[in-house]
């Protein structure tokens, strides 16, 4: 049976440090705060945002949520984030995706400086992250910062693995592509017009899955040689209302070396990187 990389042990082992940095800040004068917008109440969106909130303060941080209505208008949107941006209390700002319509075409690059960019989607973040920068330097993306966090913990080396990405996005597939090659990982990035799914999969040492196809990954996709590792990103809510990622949990662990289990793997993972991402840009503010 798989190693089940649980989220759980890592966020418990990370609290104790991310709360001695907010207490080590806050003795500076400097409590560390979040602004997170939130646009309407979109029933995923609220779930998420109340674990954000409930993480950061849980280590001695400030989120507070500003709730604006679905029908917002993009310049009174605009107005909110830009006062966020010049309260120099504030150390980092997230708009809580997706937005409604009117606001979709929005650059928040515009609007959210680098430093207060705790969602690491600034060009300037995508930049250091393309570059390699040392990590506490900048903001990294979340999902993939919580993927090699997660990797660390329990211990799956990196370098010389063939690591296969399924899912190009730019907020999964392709930041956390990057990382990985500055990890020396041999990377392949796999998407909808991949026509050798299964053979990569089955050829890789680790494989991630960020497509957000409810179980599509079944056994058939891994080698049952239970040396490979399963990062599942995916989150689809199943007809029978229960919460699966992309590969099918039950079938693939038995053949597996280890998997994430969903929920309980990357998402939390996610969430505890934010918070890190808030305490790096509290103490880039203040250096
Ligand atoms: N755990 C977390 O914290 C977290 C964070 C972010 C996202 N997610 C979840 O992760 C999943 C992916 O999210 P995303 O925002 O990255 O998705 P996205 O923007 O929709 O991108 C999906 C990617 O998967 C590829 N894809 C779709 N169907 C495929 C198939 N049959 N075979 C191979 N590739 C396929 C797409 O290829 P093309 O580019 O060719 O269209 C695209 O590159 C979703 O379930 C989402 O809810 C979880």
């Amino acid at each position: 049976m798989a190693v089940l990389l649980k989220s759980d042990s890592v966020i418990d082992s990370l609290s104790l440090s991310l709360s001695a940095r907010c207490l080590k800040l806050k003795e500076r004068g400097v409590n560390p705060k979040m602004h997170v917008f939130l646009v309407g109440e979109n029933p995923a969106s609220v779930v998420y945002v109340r674990n954000k909130k409930k993480l950061c303060e849980k280590i001695g941080a400030i989120c507070e949520v500003n709730q604006l209505a679905e029908s917002v208008d993009p310049l009174t949107f605009e107005r909110h984030l830009l006062q966020s941006a010049q309260n120099s209390s504030v150390h980092g700002i997230f708009v809580q995706l997706p937005v409604p319509k009117q606001l979709s075409s929005i650059s928040f690059d515009h609007l959210i400086p680098p430093v207060k960019d705790v969602d690491g989607f600034h060009a300037q973040n995508i930049f250091g992250v393309f570059s390699g920068f040392p990590d506490n330097s900048y903001l990294r993306p979340c999902t993939p910062k919580g993927i090699l966090t997660l990797l660390d913990h329990y211990k799956i080396p990196l370098s010389g693995k063939s690591v296969l990405i399924i899912g190009r996005s730019k907020i999964v597939g392709r930041p956390l592509a990057l990382l990985l090659l500055h990890r020396d990982a041999t990377v392949t990035m796999a998407h909808s017009k991949t026509t050798n799914l299964r053979e990569l999969s089955r050829n890789s040492d680790i494989i991630v899955a960020a497509l957000g196809r409810s179980e599509m990954l079944d056994e058939t996709y891994f080698r049952a040689t239970c040396d490979q590792t399963v990062i599942d990103v995916g989150i689809n809510r199943r007809a029978d209302g229960k919460l699966v990622g992309d590969v099918k949990f039950d079938a693939v662990q038995a053949i597996v070396g280890a998997i994430t289990p969903v929920p309980g793997g990357i998402g939390p993972m996610t969430v505890v990187s934010l918070i890190d991402n808030l305490l790096i840009a509290a103490e880039l503010q203040n250096a």
